[in-house]
């Protein structure tokens, strides 16, 4: 009786949905409720104010503290909340803004280094199978008559290809399609089937989870699909999950099962946009750092939330995919490639595979900068691998207009005598993402309206600067797009915060190339080549990304950008047998080396702060 009183009905503009939640509770968790994506960076601890929702009439709690510091008094009269800290009282209408929602990504390319003939892990073989026969005198069991068929000697067959076996010969009427994993019979399915042979390469990225669909026959790659990380509405970072899951075995099924849900969501969009049954996927591929590799398996990551930072396993893991609950064939395999450390994973080995570093002669660098940032050093062929403490600032989040690079977000900015935005579909700007911020800073960096420290120069000095940028300096902040121009009805701004941030991840970054590269007796001037890889690093401006100190200054011809190197590598694994080997020999071969508390790192970092850091020393 007392549930049904405490019932409510939050319905969500303009969607349309309603969801039923009990008073007390959040928007965000009505929203959930009724399926309604509203983006959550912060994991809903009130800091980030993406959660932004506009209430129509209804009953709310009182603005939190919270909410009157980061919503204008304007903005709250306008009944602007945070769908993560004010509760619903009563029946409620809001709406979801645009900027608010979390919706698919710009996809990032996985483009192999080299063309790869496929010879994948599973294969598929189309054969004849005679029938056992009196008159011959041939009394031997079906499965002895099918592997003599096959011309193999009998080996490992798996429970599900006995059981198919007699079901399979009947309906094909001898001839059946056989799969194996390496040597190992997997299933037998009726008539020829051959062709129907597909794999899937994940990436479990912090913030992305990107899939591609892969032809096993040909090697052509069918599609590609990516959803924002689920698990990010409870923690944006690796840290904050750890922080979420705390030993909790019910909360690490949570992200797994939020995780998994993803994946399958992703496998039902490749499959149908392909037009194939998710039951001829046989194969998967997977990466991610250690911690969503961790989460993505069901194993608890508390030990890489403090020093010494020691992952459960590192060894590649094989396991049916259906045991994670993947919707795939019941027989398909996964396939993980290996951690390095507690914070290099499977991902840096995919970028490892994908930037050839372990066999190439010179001294190269790969730096994989996503949600963290993992360097990578390779001198004539010998690897050393690091992670720096990026942090999501280049996925919008800590940014104060900042968005993931999806539709509406402001991807490029350039400065003449007047600002010319960019934006991801051309549509009115919602806010800024992480090409945006680099260009932003890159472009108001060269015409000193940003000084080397970061500061935003006084406006007195700016008395030269064209009146149409003037006119965009704001107290501590700088307008990228006027309130009559954005699409949010607010302006968008970069401000001194923001710069903060972005010298702190920049100089992260940066510090750790540096860092590694001196212990190995080099600078940045000795290296031959330097491959950025990220979804993100496919859309930065080389020019801004030296400018601002993020990368070394260095020849632009020497400077290779990979797009989603992680997922190449799981392509190439998934590709490829021999491909999956030689990545598990490199990858088994790279040294760690442990930056946190190192004194030279400490020392990079702070001289590395400056935009205008001498990179070429
Ligand atoms: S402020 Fe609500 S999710 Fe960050």
């Amino acid at each position: 009786m007392t549930n049904t009183i405490n019932k409510v009905l939050v319905t969500f503009l303009p969607d349309e949905v309603a969801g039923e939640i009990n008073v007390g509770e959040t928007i965000l968790t009505a929203a959930r409720r009724a399926g309604v994506a509203i983006d959550a960076p912060c994991g809903r601890r009130g800091r980030c104010g993406k959660c932004r929702v506009r209430v129509l009439s209804g009953e709310i709690s009182a603005p939190a503290s919270e909410e009157l510091s980061l919503l204008q008094p304007g903005e709250l009269a306008a009944g602007e909340r945070l769908a993560c800290v004010a509760t619903v009282l009563g029946a409620l209408t809001v709406v979801v803004p645009e900027s608010s929602r979390n919706m698919t990504r710009r996809k990032g390319t996985a483009a192999l280094p080299y063309p790869i003939t496929p010879e994948p892990w599973t294969r598929k073989i189309c054969v004849a199978v005679p029938p056992a026969d009196l008159a011959q005198r041939d009394f031997r069991a079906d499965l002895t008559r099918l592997w003599t068929a096959l011309n193999i000697t009998e080996g490992e067959s798996e429970y599900a290809a006995v059981t198919a076996l007699p079901g399979a010969l009947l309906a094909g009427d001898g001839t059946v399609t056989v799969v194996f994993a390496g040597e190992r019979l997997l299933t037998v399915e009726a008539g020829e089937t051959s062709a129907a042979h597909y794999g899937v390469a994940l990436d479990i990225g912090t913030t992305t989870v990107a899939g591609y669909l892969v032809n096993l026959r040909t090697g052509a790659e069918m599609g590609t699909a990516s959803l924002p990380n689920p698990q990010g509405i409870d923690g944006a970072d690796v840290i904050s999950r750890i922080e979420y899951t705390q030993r909790n075995g019910e909360r690490v099924r949570k992200l797994q099962n939020s995780v998994i849900g993803a994946v399958n969501t992703i496998l039902g969009t490749l499959a149908g946009e392909a037009e194939i049954s998710v039951a001829e996927i046989y194969e998967l591929t997977m990466v991610g750092n250690t911690c969503m590799h961790h989460l993505f398996f069901g194993i608890d990551p508390a030990t890489l939330g403090h020093a010494p930072y020691a992952p459960v396993v590192t060894a590649p893991l094989t396991i049916r995919a259906t045991t994670l609950g993947i919707h795939a064939h019941p027989q398909a395999q996964l396939r993980a490639l290996p951690n390095i450390a507690g914070f290099v994973g499977a991902d840096t080995v995919g970028v490892l595979g994908a930037s050839q570093l372990a066999t190439r002669s010179g001294l190269y660098c790969a730096v994989d900068i996503g949600t963290n940032a993992e360097v990578l050093i390779a001198k004539n062929g010998r690897v050393v691998a690091c992670s720096t403490a990026a942090g999501p600032a280049f996925e919008g989040a800590k940014i104060t207009h900042g968005m993931r690079a999806q539709a509406g977000a402001i991807d490029g900015v350039s400065i003449t005598d007047e600002l010319t935005i960019h934006t991801i579909d051309e549509r009115a700007p919602l806010g800024i993402c992480g090409s945006g911020i680099i260009d932003a800073i890159g472009e108001l960096r060269r015409v000193g309206v940003i000084e080397s420290s970061g500061r935003f120069t006084d406006h007195d000095e700016l008395t030269d600067l064209p009146a149409a940028l003037q006119a965009r300096l704001r107290e501590g902040g700088f307008a990228l797009a006027t309130a009559a121009k954005s699409g949010t009805g607010n302006e968008i701004l970069l401000t001194q915060h923001d710069i903060r941030e972005v010298q702190l991840v920049k100089s992260a970054i940066y510090s750790g190339i540096l860092t590694m590269l001196e212990k190995l007796g080099h600078t940045p001037a000795d290296l031959d080549g330097l491959y950025i890889a990220g979804a993100f690093g496919a859309y930065i401006t080389r020019e801004h990304a030296i400018g601002i100190g993020l990368i070394p200054n260095m020849p632009l011809e020497k400077l290779h950008f990979l797009g989603n190197a992680a997922g190449a590598g799981a392509k190439m694994a998934l590709l490829s047998t021999h491909e999956y080997d030689k990545i598990i020999t490199s990858a088994a071969e790279v040294g760690y080396v442990e930056l946190a508390g190192d004194p030279a790192f400490s020392e990079h970092f702070m001289y590395s702060m400056e935009l205008d850091v001498d990179c070429g020393e």
